[in-house]
């Protein structure tokens, strides 16, 4: 950290403690947040310790929109701030809520499984929600034979290789753009450079990414491989932010991205200087309509109902 953003750093911190407040920093969010933090986790993971922390009646939830808002849904009687409501998931923004009521109508005995990367109002409508490390155990789980997924295509394919079910994607070309940006090339390229490296893959990259890598998992799963694995080469095709991550708490390896660019812009509009805004001002707050609030909320809890956590 900069001398600047060490001062924002003790001023948040200050504020943290008089105001009883959490901060939970995505594992994509820059590094100077992660260090502020008081917990760096995937979507869900920072969901879940917002509801062990009786305690605290204020979450800094340093993320995107949709991440905030399942930090309403699981914990209603907190009040939930976004640094930058500009923040948003164009991903999540690709599946509205009439689109999913029409493909129930079209498929009348499929399941409605839906990634965690979606809005509260299509989670509302959904019958399950999924996070990319427990998609596939949650769609096996399922008694239908068909079942529709949304809004990652490139996580349905996943799905499909690892169930015996027919997915149908919504929409049919769901994406990530920052995932998308991985080619078949980039990996092949890092692999003849770093011959003895492993290469871990998100599942929201292509196919032919995620074919060619010794890994596929969640950012959670893949931080656990690292720890795992004896390699001491790891190539990522994930957000750059996970390398931020894995260079600081896993140190001692050598992180090469598999495309160095890729950078989810809208996680990277959060800053310190706005945490430190969000805490002072309480605002913006994020809110979720009650009547949505509690149908999203069956869906993410039928997920944990059937991993059990
Ligand atoms: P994870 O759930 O793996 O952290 O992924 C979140 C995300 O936004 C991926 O693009
Ligand atoms: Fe959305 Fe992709 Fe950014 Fe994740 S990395 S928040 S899925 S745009």
């Amino acid at each position: 950290m900069n001398k600047e953003q060490t001062k924002l750093a003790e001023k948040i911190l200050k504020l943290k403690k008089e105001k009883k407040a959490l901060l939970l920093a995505h594992n994509y969010q820059r590094p100077e947040i992660q260090e502020t933090a008081d917990y760096v986790a995937d979507s869900i993971g920072l969901c879940r310790r917002a509801q062990q922390e009786e305690e605290t009646r204020l979450l800094v939830f340093s993320t995107v929109d949709f991440m905030a808002e399942s930090a309403v849904i699981l914990n209603p009687d907190k009040k939930v701030l976004i640094p930058d409501k500009n923040a948003l998931c164009p991903m999540a923004a690709m599946l509205p809520a009439e689109d999913v009521k029409l493909a129930r109508r079209k498929h009348r005995d499929a399941a409605v499984v839906l990634y965690v990367n979606t809005l509260a109002e299509a989670k509302a409508m959904c019958d399950v929600c999924c996070t990319s490390a427990n998609a596939v155990q949650v769609v096996n789980s399922l008694d239908a034979k068909q079942v529709i997924f949304g809004p990652d295509c490139n996580l349905a394919w996943h799905i499909q290789q690892h169930t015996d079910k027919e997915i149908i994607p919504i929409p049919k070309r769901g994406f990530c753009y920052v995932h998308k940006l991985f080619s078949e090339g980039d990996i092949l390229f890092a692999r003849e450079k770093h011959p003895n490296a492993e290469v871990l893959a998100h599942p929201e990259c292509n196919p032919e990414v995620q074919r060619l890598a010794d890994f596929v998992g969640s950012t959670s799963q893949m931080y656990r491989h690292v720890k795992e694995t004896p390699k001491k080469e790891l190539i990522i095709a994930t957000e750059i932010g996970l390398i931020d991550l894995l260079k600081r708490e896993l140190p001692g390896k050598k992180y090469i991205p598999a495309y160095p660019e890729a950078v989810c812009s809208t996680m990277k509009l959060n800053t310190l200087e706005k945490i430190y805004l969000a805490l002072k001002n309480e605002e913006p707050v994020v809110t979720v309509p009650k009547p949505i609030m509690k149908k999203a909320r069956r869906a993410v809890e039928k997920m944990t109902e059937i991993t059990g956590r």
